[in-house]
């Protein structure tokens, strides 16, 4: 035995030095390397541009460092041979690629990623992404995009997590060691974005200001973004916003002090496209040779597309404005890892291999999984899932838009691929198919009357409404929520001549659609489902499989209501419930108190849908929640339990959520916070015991005393199947 535990320590040891001598290793050629280069070299590997054969004479100048936006491989190998074989020092290029929900294969948007609660298939899903990628000659994506967006007008919602910093911690640190995976030839670089609180611009209007505390920065927005550095994120970006006056961009107290100093981030950190340049329309610099000095100043390594660094570092370098050390330090890691992805022994593509990858079956199956358990069940009065359904009604402009499916940043996405709802449903069903609108902003009714009388002729009639693919995503901020064009008009007609009215929405955002839910019978809600979004929302429907997926947004009553988000602070003028509503007010009312609590005459106080909620075919009951002690040190484990019932007639899974309330703090505390969810299969009938660990250091939150600490005193602590349901158990913090 003890020969056992000897050999073991020693193959251990014998791997962390091999570990550690592998890290000398890189770092004595890195060495070596920097020996060699010039100032304008080294600069160079700061230099990241779009484009691809165009950069040939910069790339065999030593001018680029990294290229994005160029996607065939043997143009990739082309222009990589430059760098390799032409340049002086032969340093290969990084080439990357928005690669945020799929290369080829489309997975659901990351906000409908984010409705699976599913870590492992997310994970999984940037698996997949990352192995089309890299055989395509794609090394570095801009993803996962990790900004916590609490308003939807805000176009970029559909981009990240959604609202609650621990779902956004771990899908995306599911897609770094997805992307990432074991560093073999299939790694891709991940980089966490947009670093920070890009998603709380003023009036959800993209690139605009933000006014974000360091201790809301630091309770809310950093957690994500910590999360990914600890997952071992080999990148991170620096957003356009100017936060509390300082563009991201060059702000040293975020990238050098907070980033680098206080976790250890060894990456490359990259400005977002002109981000650097972008300084001067902030008025945070007076041209773009101070706009560079800033950046870099900050601790920015890589320039995307300013310019900047290639045109003015060298002469900031000789009037000593910067240090050629501070250069080193950026080239550093940018050598690194060009290193790491072992791109100086395998620069180039397998152009006979590229395509083998891609859709294929497995990668399919899975972003059709994704789909089925990002679709989010917001209403059902019995309709679902079809019975006794021959005849069919297909219709909407989102029934069969191969395109405007995949959703935003699907870059590389092929719609010949899309498999849309028409095309599924037909395969099962007699369709009878109308267009309804030509398209999501259609104003024209011409259609819907041919909609409407159809509806009159079948058992069932289901309506695909939603969003264009453009209307969401990167500087689509809109200020109304509502359906666009006809879209409510077309809903409302076909539930005039049809009983069975089932809404699908396709969107890259929570769009308020409570008008539209009083005019069907079902409402799922798949925001952009990607490639295989027709098969998976026709077997929901079919009820081959049954929705599972939780909403990661607030739905709101009107765009009016936002910011609205669950883990809000109580204020001192909580709803009550005693408010009157507008259309309540008496005639005449003087000056009759209407309530005096945080709400609106018009749309009350809640929102439409909370974040958490989803429904399914089946019913659950949630008992017998309880912990193992009623106080706790702060070094404790709380141990949870609860019994869980599937009440209905379907085998189902439910996302069983786990919050938290601490309810006194030297500052003020939010009435929930989501601290643990699981996914848990039941059969009809079934019940199980569901158990959560909770270390109590997870309580822990930025004080008034400017540190990560758990406060002592009384909390609250909710099992449920969503944000605002279920009773709490009490316990305290000693
Ligand atoms: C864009 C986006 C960023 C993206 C980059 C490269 O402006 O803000 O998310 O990764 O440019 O396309």
């Amino acid at each position: 035995m003890k020969k056992t535990i000897y050999s073991l320590v020693a193959i251990a040891f014998l791997a962390t030095v091999a570990g550690c001598s592998a890290k000398d290793d890189t770092e004595k050629k890195i060495d070596r390397l920097i020996s060699k280069m010039t100032l304008h070299e080294k600069v160079g590997q700061m230099n990241q541009l779009s484009g691809g054969e165009w950069l040939a004479e910069a790339v065999e100048k030593g001018e680029v460092g990294s290229i994005l936006n160029c996607t065939d491989p043997a143009e990739l190998n082309r222009i990589q041979r430059i760098a390799v074989e032409k340049s002086r020092l032969g340093i290969p290029l990084l080439i990357a690629r928005d690669v945020i929900h799929g290369f080829k294969t489309i997975f659901p948007i990351p906000l409908g990623l984010a409705a699976t609660f599913d870590p492992e298939l997310v994970e999984k899903g940037a698996r997949i992404a990352a192995v089309e990628a890299s055989a395509n000659g794609i090394r570095w994506t801009f993803s996962p995009m990790l900004d916590i967006a609490r308003d939807p007008r805000w176009g970029r919602i559909a981009e990240g997590s959604g609202e609650d910093p621990y779902l956004d911690a771990m899908m995306g640190a599911a897609m770094v060691r997805g992307y990432q995976g074991n560093g073999d030839s299939t790694s891709v670089a991940a980089c966490i974005k947009h670093f920070v609180g890009y998603g709380a611009a003023e009036g959800g209007r993209d690139y605009n200001t933000t006014e974000i505390t360091e201790r809301s920065l630091r309770n809310i927005y950093f957690p994500a973004f910590k999360a990914g550095v600890d997952a071992g994120a080999m990148t991170l970006m620096t957003s356009f916003n100017a936060n509390d006056g300082i563009p991201s961009t060059g702000n040293k107290w975020l990238v050098k002090d907070v980033l680098r100093d206080e976790w250890g981030f060894g990456g490359i950190v990259v400005t977002d496209w002109n981000s650097a340049g972008e300084m001067i329309a902030h008025g945070f610099a007076s041209d773009l040779k101070e706009a560079t000095e800033e950046a870099l100043d900050a601790g920015v390594d890589m320039d995307m597309m300013s310019y900047g660094y290639i045109s003015f570092i060298e002469e900031l370098v000789k009037e000593k404005k910067i240090s050629e050390k501070q250069v080193d330090n950026a080239v550093r890691n940018i050598l690194r890892l060009k290193f790491k992805l072992g791109l100086f022994d395998n620069p180039y593509i397998d152009e006979a291999r590229a395509g083998e990858t891609l859709y294929a079956p497995e990668h399919l199956e899975a972003a059709k999984q994704s789909a089925i358990e990002g679709a989010v069940l917001l209403k059902n009065d019995g309709v679902l899932p079809l019975k006794d359904v021959r005849t069919l009604l297909v219709t909407g402009p989102l029934a069969d838009a191969p395109y405007e499916q995949l959703g935003t940043w699907a870059f590389d996405g092929d719609e010949t691929h899309t498999v849309t709802p028409l095309e599924a449903l037909k395969k099962d069903f007699n369709v009878i198919y109308e267009p309804g609108t030509e398209y999501s902003r259609d104003k024209s009714t011409a259609l819907v009357a041919r909609a409407r009388s159809a509806a009159a002729r079948v058992d069932a009639a289901v309506v695909f409404v939603g969003e264009e693919a453009i209307l969401s995503g990167e500087a689509h901020s809109l200020s109304d929520l509502n359906l666009q064009g006809a879209q409510s008009e077309l809903i409302a007609a076909v539930k005039q001549s049809c009983k069975k009215v089932i809404v699908v929405v396709m969107a890259g955002r929570p769009l308020t659609i409570g008008r539209d839910l009083e005019n069907c019978d079902a409402m799922l809600y798949s925001f952009h489902p990607g490639t295989m979004g027709g098969e998976a929302i026709a077997e929901l429907l079919e009820g081959k499989a049954v929705p599972s997926g939780k909403s990661p947004v607030t739905f709101l009553k009107t765009a009016g209501q936002a910011p609205m988000y669950y883990n809000h602070f109580n204020t001192g003028r909580p709803n009550n419930g005693s408010e009157t509503l507008l259309d309540d007010i008496p005639l005449k009312a003087g000056q009759t108190s209407l309530g005096c609590t945080s709400y609106y005459l018009d749309s009350g106080y809640g929102p439409l849908f909370p974040f958490g909620y989803g429904l399914s075919y089946t019913t659950f009951d949630y008992s017998n929640l309880d912990i193992d002690k009623s106080s706790y040190s702060a070094k404790d484990t709380v141990r949870v339990s609860v019994d869980l019932k599937n009440t209905g007639e379907y085998d189902a899974t439910e996302v069983v959520q786990l919050y938290v309330r601490d309810l006194v703090g030297s500052v003020v505390r939010p009435v929930k916070e989501l601290k643990g969810f699981q996914r848990v299969e039941l059969k009809a009938g079934e019940t199980k015991a569901v158990t959560f660990a909770l270390p109590v250091a997870d309580l822990a939150f930025w004080t008034a005393g400017n540190d990560y600490s758990v406060e002592p005193g009384d909390f609250q602590l909710w099992v449920a199947g969503d944000s605002a349901t279920g009773d709490p158990v009490s316990f305290s913090v000693k």
